[in-house]
């Protein structure tokens, strides 16, 4: 019997260092110590020993169980610690790896151009207006001194959405909205950026772009004052040695019409590539408003005169940044766009 206690002893020792977790242990420690454990059996053979090694016999047992115990809590720790230091072996981090850092959005080149536009005249009193971009064929044309069926029409080929209903194909049509609100309270001083659009589709034109139309109607306006006004904003957002040139145009809604050119910002008016060797950059279409846009908007022509422009946002950004085609404004590509961080 004695014998057999240390066969156990030495058995049970030896399950018990050998065991890999916790779980494992739980059941090594049912086999040996358990109800029907290999100890509790032996110790019911007890009966087969002679009464005199009984008390012996029983004691060694009793000893052995709590050396048992023992082995079987002293190896719980050791796999408790273990199974710590796995979980921070496999959860551990490198705090000497560079981080990845969140992506951060930044303004549209174009929404940065528009932003210093509106700047520059608001701080000359300007208001800033928006319109629809869905407009009738009366405020887009007509009531801007488009004749019907006028070729002036064909030059700027429309995006029709119902008879009489078009996609607006300049800011033009805001300067009437504004004045037949206003009507006839003076000054009026309004800037109106936003986006429009014109059946093209090129390198340097797409269907939909972006101008801001600027207003000024008072009496006594100038063509000076629009002369001075224009001159001032090239000034602002080019640089203070800046030129400008107004060249004679036509608009239907002005009269009389000028386009207006900046000194090329690329080589100060020497003559480049960019500037086709001309020295200048057309950037606006500008005028007197003329007498029957007033009148159709409210305000007496013999009373009060105006002046009106219209900048092609798109293409002040491409001459600010370097831009060589219109569409990667709109294509969202990432790498484009973060230069402008
Ligand atoms: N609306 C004209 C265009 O889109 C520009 C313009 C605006 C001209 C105001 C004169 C006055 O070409």
């Amino acid at each position: 019997m004695k014998q057999k206690l240390k066969d156990l002893e030495r058995d049970a020792i030896k399950k018990i260092t050998e065991t890999a977790n916790v779980d494992q242990l739980k059941e090594v420690k049912v086999r040996i110590l358990g109800k029907k454990g290999e100890l509790t059996s032996l110790l019911r053979s007890l009966g087969t020993v002679p009464p005199e090694e009984r008390p012996l016999i029983g004691k060694e047992a009793n000893d052995l169980r709590i050396i048992l115990e023992k082995a079987i809590t002293e190896r719980e720790q050791v796999l408790d610690e273990l199974q710590k230091e796995n979980r921070w072996n496999k959860e551990r981090i490198d705090v000497s790896l560079p981080g990845s850092p969140p992506m951060v959005g930044q303004k549209h080149p174009l929404t940065l151009v528009t932003e210093e536009i509106k700047e520059i005249f608001v701080g000359l009193g300007y208001r800033v207006v928006h319109g629809p971009e869905v407009e009738t064929d009366y405020y887009n044309y007509e009531a801007l001194n488009f004749p019907p069926d006028h070729p002036a029409r064909d030059m700027q080929d429309s995006f029709y959405v119902a008879p009489k209903i078009v996609l607006r194909t300049h800011t033009s049509p805001v300067q009437v909205r504004v004045m037949e609100k206003q009507a006839p309270e003076l000054p009026v001083r309004i800037i109106a950026p936003g986006k429009v659009f014109r059946r093209d589709d090129d390198a340097t034109h797409s269907p939909m772009f972006h101008q801001v139309e600027g207003l000024a109607v008072d009496k006594d306006i100038s063509f000076a004052d629009l002369k001075g006004t224009l001159l001032l904003f090239a000034r602002e957002m080019f640089g203070a040695d800046q030129k400008i040139r107004l060249r004679p145009s036509y608009f239907p809604f002005t009269e009389p019409s000028a386009e207006v050119d900046i000194s090329c910002i690329m080589c100060s008016g020497k003559g480049c590539r960019v500037c086709s060797y001309t020295g200048w950059l057309e950037i606006l279409g500008s005028g007197m408003v003329h007498p029957r846009v007033l009148e159709v908007s409210g305000y007496n022509p013999r009373e009060v005169t105006g002046f009106a422009f219209g900048m092609g946002i798109d293409r002040i950004a491409m001459l600010k940044y370097g831009i060589g085609d219109l569409r990667a404004l709109f294509s969202n590509d990432l790498r484009f766009l973060k230069q402008f961080a």
